[in-house]
């Protein structure tokens, strides 16, 4: 790939999320109408490593560039075009100096994606120099400095519509479900799709409830919404996957325990998996990730390397953009507050949970 200061390199990396072809399609067709030879990384780091490069615009005979055909479709595709991976190699100084060496004396890299790919792009800056500015990818909203991440909208509307068809056979049949999400680390997807279906009730993470407790609390519900007593037609539960207890395993023992007073209720579990994180972008993930694309490539032109463009910023600092709703962080910045949103400490945990509790009242635990 040309050692040329006039040429970007744009990488998906870790968990897909819908919208990051839209922040593709935003880097090269910026990238372009700026002067710019812009080349897509396939796979991730991985493929950085190997030098597998895609070009996503051409020369138009006249020095300038276009952005290539294939471009075009990209806002409104799921997943990422450009492939993406977890890549060990990476994890490896030698795998990081040699990915270093595919783009020397390029402009710059954008590397889309979440916790483990912005510390990958911090490594890369730090350790040889690259400049690089992250755009913030996880369906998960566990990114730090930034009130949403691509994918998240995506997310929730897909768990929307799921959960909203599993009511109306729950609401049939009289029955509990308890619905599984994704979210690794973060409970945001359970929690914030819970207030938007009318959940009767959430397990997250976040609330560090041991097993006992958990099937405490949704034996408590079911009991409440179909017992002797209870007046509901459904009983709907959001759980989020870091909540250890198995979906399946919750199901069965809380339906025992209901048995043992009512032979006829029924608990059904149903785990969304990896449909969460698939299907076409939102209008509101390829608004983001074409406003978060150009953002990211007008940072690398200004000179600015080393950070984070975040959407509607959730912490003080940070720089301006030209655009009034994004601002641009240091990656030591992004990554110290993602760390304090998964273990509790950040504020906008605090924040987002106590936004819950205030729900809560609607949904009783
Ligand atoms: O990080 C996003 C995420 O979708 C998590 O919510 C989920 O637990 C994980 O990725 C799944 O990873 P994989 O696709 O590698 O199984």
């Amino acid at each position: 790939m040309p050692d040329d200061p006039r040429t970007l390199a744009v990488l998906t990396s870790g968990g897909d999320a819908p919208g990051m072809n839209a922040a593709v399609r935003a880097v090269a067709k910026v990238g372009a109408a700026r002067g710019l030879r812009v080349v897509g990384v396939e796979d991730g780091y991985d493929g950085l490593i190997d030098g597998r490069f895609r070009p996503l615009t051409f020369d138009d005979g006249n020095g300038q560039f276009r952005a290539a055909a294939e471009v075009d479709r990209l806002s409104g595709l799921g997943g990422t075009t450009l492939g993406s991976a977890r890549s060990p190699r990476f994890r490896t100084a030698e795998g990081r100096s040699t990915a270093a060496k595919r783009i020397e004396g390029m402009l710059g890299l954008v590397v889309i994606g979440g916790d483990g790919s912005l510390t990958g792009a911090r490594a890369l800056g730090s350790e040889h120099g690259v400049k690089v500015m992250g755009i913030p990818a996880s369906i998960d909203n566990d990114i730090g400095c930034t009130s949403s991440a691509l994918g998240v909208d995506t997310a929730l509307n897909t768990i929307v519509d799921a959960c909203d068809k599993i009511a109306d056979t729950a609401s049939s049949h009289r029955r509990a479900f308890v619905v599984e999400v994704m979210g690794r680390r973060s409970g945001y997807l359970a929690m914030a799709a819970a207030i938007a279906v009318g959940a009767d009730g959430v397990l997250l993470p976040e609330h560090g409830r041991s097993e006992e407790a958990v099937l405490d609390a949704v034996e408590q519900l079911v009991r409440a919404g179909l017992g002797k007593a209870g007046d509901k037609r459904r009983v709907l539960v959001l759980k989020a996957e870091g909540v250890a207890i198995p979906c399946t395993k919750l199901v069965r023992i809380v339906e025992e325990r209901m048995r043992a007073l009512d032979a006829t209720i029924e608990v059904r579990a149903t785990v969304l998996g990896h449909l969460v994180r698939g299907g076409a972008p939102s209008y509101f993930d390829r608004m983001l990730g074409n406003r978060l694309g150009l953002a990211a490539v007008e940072a690398l032109l200004a000179g600015a390397s080393g950070e984070m463009v975040a959407w509607l910023a959730t912490v003080q600092g940070g720089s301006r953009t030209n655009d009034p709703s994004i601002r641009r962080f240091p990656l030591d910045q992004v990554l110290d507050e993602t760390a304090a949103l998964l273990d509790g400490t950040s504020p906008v945990t605090q924040w987002r949970l106590r936004l819950l509790e205030s729900v809560e009242g609607v949904l009783p635990l």
